[in-house]
């Protein structure tokens, strides 16, 4: 059958940025648009038992997947889940203290958990659930998509039980580096798995979510960052899945153009500090870049918001960009700021 003549213009914007296609405007979205920010998330939050029983509830997950989608012209939804759903399933007690942020029990022999990989992502058959329910109610126009954390930023909450600066992991990365490698190369396998369940569940795209790839130095970088993405897209492409990956490296600041040259992902987030020459760089060598508005700014507002989002159009929409934030948006951002910064963006023509 012959295409629509209208087929191509059909195509979710976001998904015509990854794949370089020249577009009319940035699509936008942005990372924790589902979440604290919203009362409406709050009331609904109230509801479930507990973070992670709300976020292995389809019907409360799609919802608030969706809320944000419902209040904003966001070009994309991010599913509702968490990055340390992957430890819970590969046997690590993980629960959420109220105002502190995770907590994890202590860590599982590798061995058992090494047993535990090909498992581990049919216990989160509830998020490809999530995914399926959302795809049926979100407009075509929209992209879906699903992520997962790092390997490495995952390891770190493993292997430290908690939030913090992450600096007893990267100590751990050059005292025990076999045992830190280990859980690298299961969270890399499952991790795989994972995205792949969510790709044929409805996800049209994934993020990998490397929160934490400051300060390792380069060679770490490569082993415990680089190499792992690049065996996760290397995965899903045994698959036959050519679903585009994008990977946030956060704070990987001049390693990132290496990043984005080795570890094949199609898009590439890019934290509050990137230059302007960087982003067109990657631009040219051939990866879509995403980001990289500073989170402090959107709660901030007014001029100042309003004058960054113009510079950050002009220097970078002349290539394939998606308007994001350089990390997620903070709980108590005001609801007119992300409404402005929307408003802003989609209003936007490339000239
Ligand atoms: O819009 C979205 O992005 C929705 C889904 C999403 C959540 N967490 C929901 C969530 C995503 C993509 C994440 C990723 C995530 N989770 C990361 C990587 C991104 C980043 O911010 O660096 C990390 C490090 C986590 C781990 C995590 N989950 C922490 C440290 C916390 C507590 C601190 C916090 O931000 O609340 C969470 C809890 C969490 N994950 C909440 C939400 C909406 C808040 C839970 C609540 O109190 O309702």
């Amino acid at each position: 059958m012959t295409p629509a003549p209208d087929s191509a213009s059909q195509k979710p914007l976001l998904l015509r940025v990854l794949d370089r296609e020249r577009v009319e405007r940035p699509p936008i979205w942005f990372m924790r648009q589902a979440g604290r920010s919203l009362p409406e998330y709050r009331e609904l939050r109230t509801r479930a038992k507990d973070f992670v029983a709300f976020c292995l509830d389809p019907e409360m997950a799609a919802e608030a997947t969706l809320q944000p989608m419902r209040r904003f012209a966001y070009d994309a939804a991010i599913v509702f889940a968490d990055i340390l759903l992957l430890p819970k399933a590969l046997g690590q007690e993980v629960w959420f203290e109220t105002g502190e942020g995770p907590r994890l029990g202590a860590l599982p022999e590798l061995a058992a958990m090494e047993r535990e990989i090909e498992a581990a992502a049919g216990r989160l058959s509830a998020v490809g659930e999530t995914l399926k329910r959302v795809r049926a109610e979100l407009e075509p126009h929209r992209t879906l998509i699903g992520f997962a954390g790092g390997p490495w930023t995952v390891a770190t909450y493993m292997l430290e039980g908690r939030g913090g600066d992450r600096s007893a992991s990267r100590a751990l990365a050059f005292s025990e580096p076999a045992k830190v490698e280990g859980l690298i190369s299961i969270l890399t396998e499952a991790t795989g798995r994972y995205l792949a369940m969510q790709i044929r569940a409805g996800a049209q795209a994934v993020q990998i979510f490397e929160s934490w790839a400051e300060l390792l130095p380069e060679d770490v970088f490569d082993r415990l960052v680089i190499r792992p993405h690049a065996r996760i897209v290397g995965y899903l492409r045994e698959q036959g899945l050519d679903t585009p990956v994008i990977g946030f490296p956060r704070g990987a600041g001049a390693l990132v153009e290496r990043y984005a040259s080795e570890s094949g992902v199609q898009g590439v987030g890019l934290d509050v500090q990137a230059p302007a020459t960087l982003g067109q760089r990657l631009q040219t060598s051939g990866v879509t870049i995403q980001g990289a508005l500073d989170p402090l700014l959107l709660r901030a507002g007014g001029p100042a918001l309003a004058a960054r989002i113009e510079t950050l159009l002009r220097q970078w929409s002349g290539g394939p960009y998606i308007f994001n934030l350089g990390h997620g948006v903070l709980p108590d951002t005001p609801l007119e700021h992300l409404a402005a910064a929307v408003a802003q963006v989609t209003a936007w023509r490339n000239g």
